[in-house]
């Protein structure tokens, strides 16, 4: 299975990724999560990524479209994988195209999980991720069963930079602005589902599994 999850920042893309991911047994790529490891690790990279991060921007397409290509082509990726914040512009779409005709390979479904933007907020303000591995958690919503501790990998659990409110206001516009297109792009390539994204987690875990039985 080759998916793509669509949505606004804090639509709750990681958080469906990674059940996705458990159950197909196949890997979540999440470009964000990649910048944010090259940033703590002071790299060149994340460097360039921070300036754009902290400014709720995206980085530019060049950067991110090879670091998915290299990606793609490891081992673990053999018998499928979830995107999960990539593409998110139209020529990144276009280059994912490219290098996947390249492999011999196509998208199975593009999954759009719509959350409206006043909800967006909300999550945003309470989200807590782990320092380690990314798992993303809610102090209310997605709670990890000890407090501040992430339950895949006990690791400590922190705010995001980018999540203060005038940041996320900021993301939400660049998302309506140059990622939102992309809903239509996959609508023509008939490959896309949208689910509604506002309910308890698992819920909207069963409307996307559903969804893919449904139009396998
Ligand atoms: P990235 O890390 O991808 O952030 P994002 O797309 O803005 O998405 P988020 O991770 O914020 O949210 P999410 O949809 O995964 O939601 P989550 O599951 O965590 O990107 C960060 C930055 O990196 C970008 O701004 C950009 O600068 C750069 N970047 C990354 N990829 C790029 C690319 N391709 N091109 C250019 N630049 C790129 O959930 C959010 C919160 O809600 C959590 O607290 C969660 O626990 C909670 N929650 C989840 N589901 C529910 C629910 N059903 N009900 C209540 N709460 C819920």
């Amino acid at each position: 299975m080759r998916i793509i999850m669509l949505g606004a920042p804090g639509a709750g893309k990681g958080t469906q990724a990674l059940l996705l991911s458990k159950k197909f047994n196949i890997p979540q790529i999440s470009t964000g999560d990649i910048f944010r490891m090259h940033i703590k690790n002071k790299t060149e990279l994340g460097k360039k990524a921070k300036e754009y991060m902290d400014k709720g921007l995206l980085v530019p397409d060049d950067l991110v479209v090879e670091i998915v290509k290299n990606r793609l082509i490891e081992e673990d990726c053999k018998n499928g994988f979830i995107l999960d914040g990539f593409p998110r512009t139209i020529p990144q779409a276009e280059e994912l195209d490219k290098a996947l005709e390249e492999m011999g390979i196509k998208l199975d479904k593009a999954i759009n999980v719509n959350v409206p933007d006043d909800n967006i907020i909300v999550r945003m303000a309470g989200r807590r991720v782990c320092k380690k591995c990314g798992a993303s958690y809610h102090i209310k919503y997605n709670k990890p069963s000890q407090e501040g501790i992430c339950d895949e990998c006990g690791s400590n659990l922190v705010q995001r930079d980018d999540d203060k409110e005038e940041t996320v206001k900021k993301r939400l516009n660049v998302y309506h602005e140059q990622t939102r297109p992309l809903i239509e792009y996959y609508e023509k390539m008939g490959i896309l589902l949208t689910v509604d994204g506002v309910g308890d987690v698992d819920e909207i875990n069963n409307r996307i599994q559903k969804a893919l039985e449904v139009n396998k």
